[in-house]
């Protein structure tokens, strides 16, 4: 048994020569008072972003008013999008950032539809994120009437065996649509081994990102994926609420067509025509007006992580969840903690999920201590799952040493006795 010493000391080890430790101080409110684990939700606010957001408001909303929209913002969506590119390992034209995930989805899910006509089937899984398969199921009662949706039951409820997939697809498949990390365990799906199989049976697959994007390498283009969508609030630290992106390769951009017609869709929005005729490019995705005050925020995240590099912070990423499993073994197994993210890292994303029977008081003991410890935050998952998002450009292996030994102390302790079971409505 290797006691908390042991993984003090390997903590300010690993920190101490951390290459990316330095990152860290790049964020505000990096201080020692409080630890951030939900950067899988929410990411933390780069320090440049005030200034910018300053500049934005002050000098070209307030100043310049209707002038900035040539000076400043007409391009600001496809500066946006070509970095957002090299993140998910896209060519820039494939890229459309605005909008959320939730509308970005429906329009790729309605047009793969639309395209594949010929075919009734989509396929999801019961890892996948409500949202998504709320959208189908939207789309079935109100647009594709003859559809069926199957949706692919995980065995474990954290992972998903590549044969079911296999299993289920078929010829009169239109669509398989999964999240490549999914939201509550981790799980992370092969892209390329997916496209392979869905690609047998001429269907097309929509990968939904939002937990992959800035968390772990996506290669888009190298595994022949033909639709994506992720949100940009979680690991490229965008903001609440930051617009979302979706991606088309580029040979089926031709072949998907929006069913939203707005004005920024259409090949020439500044002539007034009252016939639409729609932007031949991944821009016809566009709908209306862009939100220039949080697509302008969005810029920082998406420069620290092309400036740390995608493939240094999965390193940093997967070091830190394997120093988590490790003390989860010795110091939290033992007091009736169970792990529901897949052991082995390279089948996981940047966030490991615990379980507890008292998940729901553990955390609110961990947010708001009552004896005078630290804030740590992670973030609650009913029923009983509690993520510990690790966002390796502010995250440090002395965060995970401290988080630990908090879970530790308030089973042991019993702290968690001191908080009720009413659930807030954001957790
Ligand atoms: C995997 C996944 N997909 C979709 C969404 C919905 O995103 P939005 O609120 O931008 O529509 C979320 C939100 O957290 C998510 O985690």
């Amino acid at each position: 048994m290797k006691t908390a010493e042991y993984f003090q000391n390997k903590a300010r080890l690993s920190d101490a020569n951390d290459s990316l430790a330095h990152f860290r101080y790049r964020f505000e409110n990096t201080d020692n008072h409080l630890i951030y684990l939900d950067g899988n939700s929410l990411g933390r606010m780069p320090l440049v972003t005030t200034q910018l957001m300053e500049n934005v408001i002050q000098n070209q909303w307030n100043d310049r008013l209707i002038r900035s929209w040539n000076e400043h913002w007409v391009d600001l969506p496809k500066k946006l999008a070509a970095k957002i590119a090299k993140i998910v390992g896209a060519r820039e034209d494939e890229i459309f950032v605005g909008d959320n995930t939730s509308v970005n989805f429906y329009k790729l899910a309605f047009a793969a539809l639309q395209f594949q006509k010929d075919r009734t089937k989509i396929i999801s899984d019961n890892l996948n994120f409500p949202s998504d398969l709320y959208l189908l199921q939207g789309l079935i009662e109100n647009s594709y009437t003859n559809h069926q949706l199957q949706i692919l039951e995980s065995e474990d409820g954290i992972s998903m065996n590549l044969e079911n997939v296999a299993a289920a697809l078929d010829d009169q498949t239109a669509l398989l649509t999964l999240s490549q990390v999914v939201f509550k365990s981790a799980f992370m799906y092969d892209m390329k081994e997916i496209n392979l199989l869905a690609h047998k049976h001429n269907a097309l697959v929509l990968w939904d990102l939002s937990h992959a994007s800035g968390a772990v390498p996506v290669h888009l283009n190298d595994s022949n994926a033909d639709m994506a969508v992720g949100c940009t609030y979680k690991y490229l630290n965008g903001g609440p609420g930051s617009p979302a992106f979706l991606y088309v390769r580029k040979d089926l951009q031709q072949s998907l067509a929006s069913p939203i017609w707005g004005w920024f869709g259409h090949q020439k929005p500044f002539t007034f025509d009252l016939n639409y005729q729609p932007e031949t490019s991944i821009w016809q995705f566009a709908a209306g007006t862009p939100g220039i005050l949080s697509l302008a925020a969005l810029e920082p995240g998406l420069d620290l992580l092309l400036e740390a590099g995608i493939e240094n912070l999965r390193m940093k990423s997967v070091a830190i969840s394997s120093f988590l499993h490790e003390m989860f073994e010795d110091i939290l197994e033992p007091l009736g903690y169970s792990m529901a993210s897949p052991k082995n890292p390279a089948q996981r994303g940047s966030h490991i999920t615990l379980k507890h029977h008292e998940g729901f008081r553990i955390s609110q003991a961990i947010i708001e201590p009552k004896n005078g410890s630290k804030v740590i935050i992670p973030d609650f998952r009913t029923p009983d799952n509690i993520r510990l998002g690790i966002a390796p450009l502010y995250n440090s292996f002395n965060d995970i040493y401290e988080c630990v030994l908090r879970l530790k102390t308030i089973i042991s302790e019993k702290e968690y006795l001191l908080f009720d079971n009413k659930m807030t409505s954001v957790t």
